[in-house]
């Protein structure tokens, strides 16, 4: 091959004496600046590999002179944001909810620990949305089984609803059987059940309704009210209005006058502790229905 080098009589540049078809290939030298930066790339790969975590070992790779770490980067700035936190939880914790709400910076802090919280422990039952479920209430809307006020609703939280391990958590009284335990008859919890759909303006049957209006003030009213406008301080449902726990066909309310669902939800002050229900209060205040 060498033998077919030759000056090319055009460029004056030697050729490499590759032919293709009559076509022959210069010997062109590398442009200076690719050379150069070529080089460059050189020097710098090994000032990294000296100064970083490069070279791969059986137990890891070598440490370089630095001593820098991704890891050890996560680690340091997360405990700059712990600490931010604990400062701000210490705060929250050690001030009454009204005040945290009205400082913008607490009440912000509080709004998004508290979703994120909430995503964390509450959405199995009142869903993720906070939309609830049968049994389950609807924690976006105006209706409060036990009130809608920031001091109510981290009351319902911290302690509960006939939580086994809270001592000041919420006893709705336990609504009777009436039907399960034959306080009423069949034909009575037929009326009543009328009454009812009556009070919330549902179709129902006049004379029936009627009928069991004697029954409701007699057996209902003590706990739900004359009208059916329910009772926070025991966490008495409302029943003249279109929001229902249990359901509200003629079916949902025959059901629970016959045998009642009683509601249970746990109590978080032990779990999470005085600063989480106090965010998740501000963040379930903030969803709509807070009064
Ligand atoms: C001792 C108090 C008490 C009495 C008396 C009582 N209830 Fe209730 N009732 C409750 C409570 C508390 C609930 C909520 C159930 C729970 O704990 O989740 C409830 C729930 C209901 C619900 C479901 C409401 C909803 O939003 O879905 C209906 C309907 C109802 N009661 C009807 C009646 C009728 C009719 C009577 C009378 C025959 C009656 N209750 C008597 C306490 C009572
Ligand atoms: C195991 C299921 C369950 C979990 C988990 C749960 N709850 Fe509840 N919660 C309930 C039930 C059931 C009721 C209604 C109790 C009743 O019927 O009286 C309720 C009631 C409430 C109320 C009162 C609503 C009103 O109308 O007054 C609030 C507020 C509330 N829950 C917030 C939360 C928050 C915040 C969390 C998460 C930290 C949570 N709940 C986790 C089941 C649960």
């Amino acid at each position: 091959m060498a033998a077919n080098r030759k000056v090319d009589k055009v460029s004056g540049v030697e050729t490499t004496g590759h032919t293709w078809d009559g076509i022959e290939e210069l010997n062109s030298p590398l442009p200076r600046w690719w050379l150069w930066t070529f080089y460059a790339t050189i020097v710098f790969a090994m000032g990294y590999v000296i100064a970083y975590p490069a070279l791969p070992g059986l137990s890891g790779a070598t440490q370089g002179l630095l001593g820098w770490s991704s890891r050890g980067d996560i680690k340091s700035e997360m405990q700059l944001l712990n600490q931010s936190r604990a400062a701000m939880r210490t705060k929250i914790s050690a001030t009454p909810i009204q005040q945290v709400v009205a400082d913008a910076d607490m009440r912000q802090f509080a709004v998004s620990s508290g979703a994120a919280l909430y995503k964390v422990n509450c959405v199995q039952c009142h869903g993720s949305g906070a939309q609830g479920s049968k049994g389950f209430p609807n924690l976006n809307d105006d209706s409060w089984l036990f009130g809608g006020t920031m001091e109510q609703i981290q009351q319902t939280i911290a302690h509960g609803v006939r939580s086994t391990d809270d001592a000041e958590t919420r006893v709705p009284p336990d609504m009777p059987k009436f039907g399960a335990d034959q306080m009423l008859t069949a034909e009575q919890i037929d009326q009543v059940t009328e009454t009812v759909l009556q009070l919330s303006n549902q179709e129902h049957d006049q004379a029936k309704a009627a009928a069991g209006q004697q029954v409701f003030v007699e057996q209902c009213a003590s706990c739900h009210g004359e009208a059916g406008q329910g009772n926070q301080e025991m966490g008495a449902p409302q029943l003249n209005d279109a929001i229902w726990l249990r359901g509200n066909t003629r079916e949902d309310i025959r059901a629970q006058i016959n045998s009642p669902k009683l509601g249970m939800m746990p109590a978080w002050n032990g779990r999470l502790g005085e600063a989480a229900t106090k965010e998740l209060a501000v963040y379930i205040h903030s969803l709509g229905g807070g009064q």
